[in-house]
């Protein structure tokens, strides 16, 4: 007999007032939920409607395994459409979300992208190269240039030619201009379909001429799904801006979280420094993937600020029972990844920044998920991970750095993205020859 509807309590304020808070002060916000209702519980977000956050591991669980038809994505991403297109994966579920990924998920696979560890440590150390004793660095607009030059190689397979050029200046006034709104795109979007243009001249060239590039534009180009079809132009454009704004912000975001907490905590910073110079400094950038503290160190990053702090809601397409509540077609449900990353009974002290705890434990996927889970399990989890121990481990082997920041650093809103405030800057103290 299928249990009457019910929902976790939350909040009796006005949805208006809810969603203002959500968008202002978003961890505030599901901390208060959390301390007054519990692990789960019913909000009220503007035109997303009821929706329950989920911070039980096993709600999580049972969530994330459901068949992919009994839930839709598409409706908590609409305000990505007029940025990533039509065809971008975060606006497909069920069978075309599917096909979309088989055809992408190749170029992500971490024995291929392993290839890309020389670059990612080659484009660190051009970027430090001019760095000067007692210079102050502002560390958000760097580590975005590292990871947008990161991306734009692996997608055009350089960073000079004319089309990775024209995007590094728009991505680099979006970043610097808009960052910071609740929309951080909207410069972007309005050259979006100038951009275009040049992206369709690019491919049209490759599909003419005998094309030897093993990038990951080829590589969508060639691309075949079951029946033998190629994608088309407006799919290949989508699936660019999709990973150009999937791939830049949050890899840049954790990077930036990962360098604050490692230096705001000594013990850390010196272990990991111990363990880095181990290599000496002409290493190989895949030696740094062995090394067992600096894992830890973005993996804890990753836990105490995710950059997600939500992923995307999934409104259900069928009714649901999950730890003895009864969910009705149309509720969305939302996997709370940072409230999970917060639970006393999985991480002893959870406000405090301690590696170590990723040394002696392997947490399950649904204790710890900064890539989420599921079948919307994040394309670049691999990528992002490989650019987390290159660009620190490159950094740290080289340089001395000091936390030189203007005032506290607090968590803010991004867009989606959960990043330090402007505050966080180094100082440089020291090269290491
Ligand atoms: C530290 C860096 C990163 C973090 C923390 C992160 C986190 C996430 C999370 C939590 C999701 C799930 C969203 C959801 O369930 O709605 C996701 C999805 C996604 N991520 Fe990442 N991501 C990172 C880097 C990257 C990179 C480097 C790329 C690609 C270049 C990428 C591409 C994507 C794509 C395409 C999706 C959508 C997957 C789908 O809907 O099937 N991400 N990411």
């Amino acid at each position: 007999m299928p249990l009457p509807s019910t929902r976790p309590p939350g909040p009796s304020t006005s949805p208006t007032l809810q969603s203002k808070e959500w968008m202002k002060h978003p961890l505030d916000f599901l901390d208060s939920c959390a301390k007054q209702y519990g692990d789960n519980f019913t909000v009220e977000l503007g035109s997303l409607g009821l929706t329950v956050f989920l911070s039980h591991p096993e709600a999580i669980k049972q969530l994330l395994s459901l068949p992919s038809h009994a839930y839709e994505c598409h409706q908590y991403n609409q305000t990505y459409r007029s940025l990533m297109g039509d065809e971008a994966l975060f606006l497909s579920d069920h069978q075309p979300h599917k096909r979309k990924r088989r055809l992408l998920m190749p170029s992500f696979h971490k024995e291929r992208v392993k290839q890309y560890g020389e670059d990612i440590k080659q484009i660190v150390e051009e970027i430090t190269q001019d760095w000067g004793m007692g210079q102050t660095i502002v560390i958000r607009p760097l580590i975005h240039e590292i990871s947008l030059r990161v991306i734009l190689k692996i997608i055009f397979g350089s960073i000079s030619n004319p089309l990775s050029q024209v995007l590094r200046q728009l991505f680099k006034l979006a970043i610097s201009k808009d960052f910071g709104s609740w929309s951080p795109w909207r410069r972007l979007e309005q050259r979006r379909s100038q951009l275009c243009q040049l992206i369709r001249a690019e491919i049209k060239t490759r599909r003419e001429t005998e094309n030897q590039s093993t990038d990951l534009l080829t590589m969508l180009i060639c691309a075949e799904d079951e029946e033998g079809n190629l994608l088309s132009d407006a799919e290949i454009e989508d699936h660019l801006f999709t990973l150009l704004i999937a791939g830049v912000a949050p890899t840049a975001v954790a990077l930036t979280w990962a360098l604050y907490w490692i230096h705001e905590n000594p013990s850390v910073k010196s272990t990991l420094v111990q363990e880095v110079r181990s290599l000496g400094t002409d290493f190989e950038a895949l030696a740094l993937t062995k090394l067992p503290y600096l894992t830890a160190t973005y993996q804890e990053a990753l836990r105490i600020c995710p950059v997600l702090a939500a992923p995307s809601g999934r409104k259900l397409t069928q009714s649901v029972d999950i730890m003895g509540y009864h969910f009705e077609t149309g509720t969305t449900l939302i996997p709370c990844i940072y409230l999970l990353h917060q639970r006393e009974d999985l991480y002893s002290n959870p406000h405090l920044f301690q590696p170590e705890r990723f040394l002696n434990h392997q947490y399950a996927p649904y204790e710890y998920m900064p890539f989420g889970g599921g079948n919307r399990l994040c394309l670049g989890s691999a990528l992002a991970q490989l650019e987390l121990r290159v660009v620190l481990g490159t950094i740290l082997s080289h340089w001395d750095l000091e936390n030189t920041n203007l005032e506290e650093v607090r968590p803010m809103r991004h867009g989606t993205v959960i990043a330090p405030s402007d505050a966080m800057q180094v100082t440089i103290v020291n090269k290491v020859s």
